[in-house]
């Protein structure tokens, strides 16, 4: 069994008006093909850092990475773009949706980028909300739906090219408890069907789900249960 996603020894520092900031200083982990972590850890701890470079949006200064057995340092920009765009599927707490575009073609724009043609589009978006719920609300803008429908939509658009592994950073943090619930409970029906998940979060609860949770502190993992 290949791993989704090695990452060993990684760290990222930024610079910031000159000043390093490191935000990661060796994280090793690796993400099996139908593994659920949960990552926690007080804030500015480098969760989002470290979902960056695990969904290849961002690369590693020190360390080494590999997503889909592809070490992210040979990778060119378009090559990177690519290999996220087959193997990678990102939710983030604030939905980004296209504020003035259906919820169909909101899902459907990750298939511009691999040529789909319109009408293949539209199907395969389609399904995909029927899959999340949301086949009722296909010609809804994201400004007509509730929150937990926008995360539902952004999880379909994150999931229409059929990625081998979602990461979610803090999918359920804009939601209440019970919208959150069915998020989680989407989230877990993608893990039966062999797809990783690796989420960020800061309930307690949410995390006791996953099989297994990566504590994060000062850019380190500082405990794994
Ligand atoms: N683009 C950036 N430039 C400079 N520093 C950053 C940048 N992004 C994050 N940081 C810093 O890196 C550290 C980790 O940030 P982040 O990964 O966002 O933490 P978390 O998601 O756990 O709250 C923080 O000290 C933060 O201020
Ligand atoms: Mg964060």
């Amino acid at each position: 069994m290949t791993a989704a996603i090695v990452a060993d020894d990684v760290s990222r520092t930024y610079q910031l008006d000159g000043v390093s900031v490191p935000a990661l200083r060796g994280v090793s982990l690796t993400v099996d093909p139908g593994d659920y972590v949960a990552i926690v850890g007080t804030s500015g701890s480098g969760k989002s850092t470290l979902m960056h470079l695990l969904g290849g949006l961002d690369r590693p200064t020190g360390g080494t990475l590999l997503i889909g057995g592809r070490d992210v340092s040979t990778l060119s920009p378009d090559e990177m773009a690519a290999l996220r765009n087959t193997t990678i599927g990102f939710v983030f707490q604030s939905f980004h949706l296209l504020a003035r575009t259906t919820a169909q073609d909101n899902v459907g724009l990750p298939l511009v980028y691999r040529g789909v043609g319109r009408r293949e589009r539209r199907e395969r978006a389609a399904t995909m909300l029927e899959r999340v719920g949301l086949a009722h609300r296909i010609t809804h803008r994201p400004n007509q739906m509730s929150g937990g429908e926008q995360q539902r939509v952004a999880i379909a658009r994150a999931l229409v090219t059929g990625p081998s592994v979602l990461l979610a950073d803090e999918p359920t943090g804009n939601l209440d408890s019970a919208t959150g619930q069915s998020v989680l409970a989407l989230l877990e029906s993608l893990v039966d069907d062999g797809v990783a998940v690796v989420l960020v979060t800061h309930d307690r609860d949410v995390a006791a789900r996953a099989r297994r949770q990566i504590v994060m502190k000062d850019g380190l993992i500082s405990e794994t249960r």
